[in-house]
């Protein structure tokens, strides 16, 4: 646990175990990590170029999303984000890492409930604004410059729409999990969400065809959020969920908030003890 701590807080320490970029190699188990592995196909070119460019993408809308998205959307918890993560993380006295830390809002709840928070993302741009609220470094959530088994907690909030290799990325969230260990998920709810749900009309939620395939689109019914600028991966439910299971986290606990119908879907799972 020493170790840890200190590859924590020396960032530069973390940044040398950082693979990001195409390089392929071999991982710390032996097996390949070269490129995206949980990358799928399916998703098509566009949403492959953008993938491999997400630094890029919120780099450019790192200072919108400091000023203005997330001061929009954090005043009294319209979308029950923080909410979500406090009931489901809970109180805890070891290292929680943020897998997408962004720009580090979610550091000082974390920090409330008495656990260390560090972060890794794979954007320079957000990371500037983190640094002054948790210690963290540039990595990629597929390939965590983490030991196995090293932390004690993983919260990924909000970012399971930017990682269209998110089941790869929860096999990485068991691996670096000790046993027992705590892993919670708030992320952009799949059944009410996505290109193909229309929330124009406040009062009502029109889904249009599209919800059942795992894609990737820009498509969205407003100009204030992230899709129409970043693009979003769509995963339906059971697909989201089955990613929990197979990579062998075992769920406890969920949650849904915002409204009218809910916008996020929260859950706590643990690595088994
Ligand atoms: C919508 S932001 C959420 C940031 C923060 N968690 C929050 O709630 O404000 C998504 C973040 O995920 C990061 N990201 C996307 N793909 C990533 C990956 N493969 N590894 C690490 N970070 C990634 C982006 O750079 C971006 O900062």
């Amino acid at each position: 646990m020493a170790f840890l701590k200190r590859s924590f807080v020396n960032v530069a320490f973390l940044k040398r175990r950082c693979r990001l970029g195409p390089a392929a190699g071999r991982g710390r188990r032996g097996r390949e990590v070269g490129g995206r592995s949980g990358y799928p196909a399916s998703l098509g070119a566009e949403a492959r170029e953008v993938a491999t460019m997400t630094p890029a993408a919120y780099d450019r809308i790192a200072d919108w999303y400091e000023t203005e998205f997330v001061p929009r959307n954090s005043a009294d918890d319209p979308l029950g984000v923080d909410r979500s993560l406090r009931d489901l993380l809970g109180t805890g006295d070891g290292i929680c890492l943020e897998i997408g830390c962004g720009t580090g809002v979610h550091a000082a709840s974390v920090r409330v409930l008495g656990w260390t928070p560090v972060g890794v993302d794979v954007s320079a741009g957000m990371l500037r604004y983190a640094r002054g609220r948790l210690a963290c470094a540039r990595a990629d959530a597929e390939r965590l410059p983490v030991p196995d088994g090293a932390v004690d907690a993983v919260i990924a909030m909000m970012v399971h729409t930017d990682m269209p290799g998110y089941p790869a990325v929860l096999r990485e969230v068991a691996r670096v999990l000790r046993p027992g260990g705590v892993f919670v998920h708030v992320g952009v709810h799949p059944c009410f969400c996505g290109g193909f749900a229309d929330r124009t009309d406040p009062e009502a939620v029109v889904i249009r065809p599209g919800y059942l395939e795992r894609h990737w689109t820009r498509e969205s019914w407003t100009d204030r959020g992230l899709r129409d600028k970043i693009g979003a991966t769509h995963f339906p439910l059971a697909e989201l969920l089955n990613a929990v299971l197979d990579a062998g986290l075992v769920p406890e606990r969920f949650a849904e908030s915002g409204g009218p119908a809910p916008m996020v879907l929260s859950m706590r799972a643990r690595v088994p003890g």
